[in-house]
């Protein structure tokens, strides 16, 4: 959410009348490997980051009348329970998907105030929309006592991007923004929604990540073309191996004893996912180990992958693995997110951060013309009360 710093008169008073009963913290989430996988039933090793979006909440003692207020954008969302309809604002829709949901559930929500605050970058790969559905899922959780485990709010948070904002996203960002734990990554089995936390040791390198601040309006309708790819990929290959069900289910023989039935372009992205669950599965246990140089070659080979096979880089984000890639203290680099634009996360050398920012910064703003920002971040818990 953009800064504003002029806000609306009758918004500063809404602001000071407001007394808080409930402050909840949602943050934004990395994923060192396992892009496009969720979806295919796959394996991701994410995280949530110390930045976040604080939800304060007050019930207002009417039945059916909410208003929330984003600061960051100085707007305010006025709606009834019971007449809940999609919005032409996008981040409107991610509040009133995650109320829908809720409300398909249970009768318990009455009317409700809300303020929002965000230090989340959007459109940056950092899943600032799972933050804002789940935050507002698991605070409403809390103040009308719903009992609804962390999981059900992982889960009627996806539905909502799905129903609500049209995005037929996985269960990766959702996931790492609530079940995530101080210092740890979590390696995440999408099919069996099992998951192991992995002590989050990267001394003495740190997490840096690079905005490229463009966000190429590709992004929705890529990713939902490349989920009906997938899906194509199964539709194929299932009419002999019948229990095939995902990508998670096909081996690299299947895919090639298929390969004069599928096009060049369905067998790399079916070869894409094959491999990048293969590769989270070694980082994990390299991470284990405390080899963090393969671990940092697997993020290199990812985004490769990401790039040539799956094809959802850009030539900003390429330009930023190229540049990392030439820089000895940088061990791994790679796109982040459902690509198209954001951030690329790297593992730098904490003694080297502030030599390549500024060698960065120069030479992306020469080519492109464009501002890089970049952030130092670490491994943080996930949703929790303030
Ligand atoms: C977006 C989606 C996730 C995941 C990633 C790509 O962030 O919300 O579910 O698919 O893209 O890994």
């Amino acid at each position: 959410m953009g800064n504003n710093t002029k806000l609306n008169k009758s918004h500063i008073q809404f602001v000071k009348d407001f007394k808080v009963e409930l402050e909840v913290l949602s943050p934004g989430r990395i994923n060192f490997i396992g892009e496009h996988t969720d979806y295919n039933n796959g394996f991701v090793l994410p995280t949530a980051i110390d930045k976040k979006i604080t939800f304060s909440f007050e019930r207002n003692k009417t039945d059916t009348l909410c208003n929330i207020y984003s600061i960051s954008f100085d707007n305010m969302l006025t709606f009834d329970i019971n007449e809940i309809k999609r919005s032409s604002v996008e981040w409107e829709n991610y509040i009133l998907g995650v109320i829908d949901e809720l409300c398909k559930i249970t009768n318990k929500i009455k009317g409700f105030n809300c303020i929002i605050k965000s230090e989340l970058p959007i459109g940056a790969g950092v899943s600032s929309s799972a933050a804002l559905e789940c935050g507002l899922a698991f605070g409403l959780n809390e103040l009308f006592g719903l009992e609804l485990s962390r999981m059900a709010l992982v889960e009627l948070s996806q539905r909502a991007e799905h129903n609500y904002v049209g995005t037929k996203c996985g269960i990766m960002d959702q996931f790492a923004s609530v079940m995530s734990e101080d210092q740890k990554v979590i390696l995440l089995d999408c099919k069996s929604q099992h998951y192991r936390l992995i002590a989050a040791q990267f001394e003495p390198y740190k997490i840096l990540l690079l905005n490229t601040n463009v966000s190429h309006n590709l992004a929705s309708s890529e990713y939902n073309t490349r989920r009906a790819e997938c899906e194509e990929i199964i539709k194929v290959i299932s009419s002999k191996y019948i229990n095939v069900k995902s990508l998670r289910d096909v081996t690299k023989s299947m895919l090639n004893e298929f390969k004069t039935k599928l096009s060049d372009i369905l067998f790399q992205r079916g070869l894409f996912i094959i491999e990048e669950n293969d590769r989270v599965l070694q980082a994990s246990e390299s991470l284990e180990k405390g080899d963090l140089k393969h671990f940092g070659a697997l993020m290199y080979q990812s985004h490769r992958g990401l790039q040539h096979q799956y094809e959802v880089s850009c030539k900003e984000l390429d330009f930023l693995v190229d540049f990392s890639e030439n820089y000895d203290q940088i061990i791994g680099s790679r796109m982040m997110g459902g690509g198209f634009g954001g951030c690329t996360i790297n593992l730098i050398h904490k003694d080297d951060i502030d030599h390549f920012l500024e060698t960065v910064k120069k030479a992306y703003k020469d080519q492109f013309n464009i501002e890089l920002t970049s952030f130092i971040t670490v491994p943080s818990k996930g949703t929790s009360i303030q």
